[in-house]
């Protein structure tokens, strides 16, 4: 078995190595290979929203900081981080949706609280970090627009854990 292993690595050794050696200097390498080897897959943008079909526009209204209140028609399935960040309001969404800041928290209306899907462990331990957290509040990526949640309003807390320099000013 030992002695298997040794041959087997051996051999990819020199596989590998031959390899190596038949790569050719890098700047022998046209550079049109180099601008090839990066990606060129589309980027992922944060807020990326789809556009509602006629006649199914759901509603969402956001209370921003200062008190202003912006309503949008948006379609079902979408995140409200989604919704607010595609429309510029103050959303940071640290770690892109992935459950694992703050940085999204919401505080809903009592009104819609209930309709929303229970909150699972991920997002229970990610809101008890949340700046100012409330009876109602949850966090925008895990909250997806469904009929139920039509016409709901949504306030952005007045600060993150994230904070930034611009919270201070
Ligand atoms: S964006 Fe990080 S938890 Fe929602």
């Amino acid at each position: 078995m030992f002695r298997f292993s040794i041959a087997l690595v051996h051999r990819q050794l020199t596989a590998s190595s031959l390899a190596l050696a038949r790569t050719p200097p890098i700047a022998a390498i046209p550079r049109r290979t180099f601008q090839r080897l990066f990606s060129s897959s589309m980027i992922n943008f944060h807020g990326h929203i789809h556009k509602p079909k006629p006649g199914e526009e759901l509603h969402i209204t956001f209370v921003t900081k200062d008190g202003k209140a912006f309503t949008y028609e948006v379609a079902e399935g979408d995140t409200i981080m989604d919704i607010a960040q595609a429309h510029g309001l103050d959303m940071e969404g640290a770690c892109g949706g992935s459950c694992a800041c703050s940085t999204c928290h919401v505080i809903i209306d009592p009104e819609y609280y209930d309709a929303i899907p229970e909150p699972d462990d991920d997002e229970n331990d990610m809101l008890d970090l949340a700046f100012g957290l409330t009876e109602t509040s949850r966090l925008g990526c895990q909250v997806k627009m469904s009929k139920e949640l039509d016409g709901i309003r949504v306030a952005l807390p007045s600060m993150t854990r994230n904070l930034q320099k611009s919270d201070f000013s």
